[in-house]
């Protein structure tokens, strides 16, 4: 049976509120979230009901705990089908977090099964699924710019062009997500500032004044990150980013530049630290949707 081969693109959260807790225990969240063109690619070959999952990054399980694996079940179970899938995942966005690999992953998998089992579903239809899955798994149901509400799945797309360079800073990783919010919560919790994604979003402040609550926390966690996090600032503000910020809970971060050369000179400062970039670009939500699915051949 052929394969077909889909695009699974990384994102960063361009800023990110801590609102509150919520009554599960999450926290809740406005985040706004913007797609790269990072990307992994999924290969998926339909199988008469296994499910298989392999990839070529060592840190990525080859087995029914990743999360793109649980989807695949999950969508079997949705579609009532006993017809399996094998997936294989070709890894570059990284294992260090904050980008949300796995989640699109997952993501990528729900959607391109909607689409070969001709199901129809669409974000409407598999939102639900995709919820249960994780809290940054939604959001890659949408793409390109938009606010996430609540655990950060509540998402609002949003008409928001974005053109600026991007030069993303895979993170070392060693960063839990579940730790970086208990520190949080250790440290004071949410401050109760008026929101900058808001004011951004009326045109009343820039890009660069928005914060990522958690960077404290998580650099806290991680000396490590911390030196990397002063190392990335320096470099950005050398070179006159628009915006430096953590993605997520880290432990990636992103510097945005208004030229190609001025992104071009951080990077180099960057490499020469011995610190890992790549450059990328913002991806639409039309292209997210066109760009989805690579042709077959
Ligand atoms: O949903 P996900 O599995 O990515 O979340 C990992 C952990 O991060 C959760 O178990 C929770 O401790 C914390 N979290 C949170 N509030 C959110 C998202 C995650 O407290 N909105």
């Amino acid at each position: 049976m052929s394969t077909r081969r889909f695009r699974s693109f990384a994102k960063i959260n361009l800023g990110l509120e801590v609102i509150g807790k919520l009554p599960n225990g999450y926290h809740e969240l406005k985040t706004l979230f913007a797609t790269t063109t990072l990307h992994d690619t999924i290969d998926i070959t339909p199988t008469r009901g296994a499910i298989s999952i392999r990839s070529d990054h060592p840190g990525v399980p080859g087995d029914e705990t990743n999360l793109a694996h649980r989807a695949a079940v999950a969508m079997q179970r949705l579609a009532g089908r006993r017809s399996g899938v094998a997936l294989v995942i070709h890894k570059r966005i990284g294992v260090g977090g904050g980008l949300g690999g796995g989640s699109s992953n997952a993501a990528t998998v729900l959607r391109a099964l909607d689409l070969i089992w001709g199901l129809g579903l669409g974000p409407k239809g598999l939102i639900e699924t995709a919820k249960s899955l994780g809290a940054d798994v939604p959001y890659f149901l949408f793409g390109g710019p938009a606010l996430g509400l609540g655990r950060g799945d509540d998402i609002r797309p949003l008409d928001l062009r974005l053109d600026q360079k991007v030069l993303l800073v895979p993170g070392p990783g060693g960063v839990s997500t579940a730790r970086v919010f208990k520190r949080f919560g250790e440290d004071g919790g949410p401050s109760g500032a008026p929101s900058r994604i808001d004011s951004f979003l009326r045109r009343s402040l820039s890009l660069g004044t928005l914060r990522n609550d958690l960077e404290r926390a998580a650099t806290e966690e991680s000396p490590a990150l911390s030196e990397i996090a002063r190392r990335i600032r320096r470099a950005g503000r050398g070179a006159g980013a628009v915006q430096a910020a953590m993605s997520g809970s880290g432990s990636s971060f992103f510097l945005l530049f208004h030229d190609a050369a001025s992104r071009a000179a951080a990077g180099a400062e960057l490499r020469d630290a011995s610190i890992p970039v790549v450059r990328c670009s913002f991806v639409s939500r039309r292209s997210y949707v066109n760009r989805f699915e690579i042709t077959r051949s």
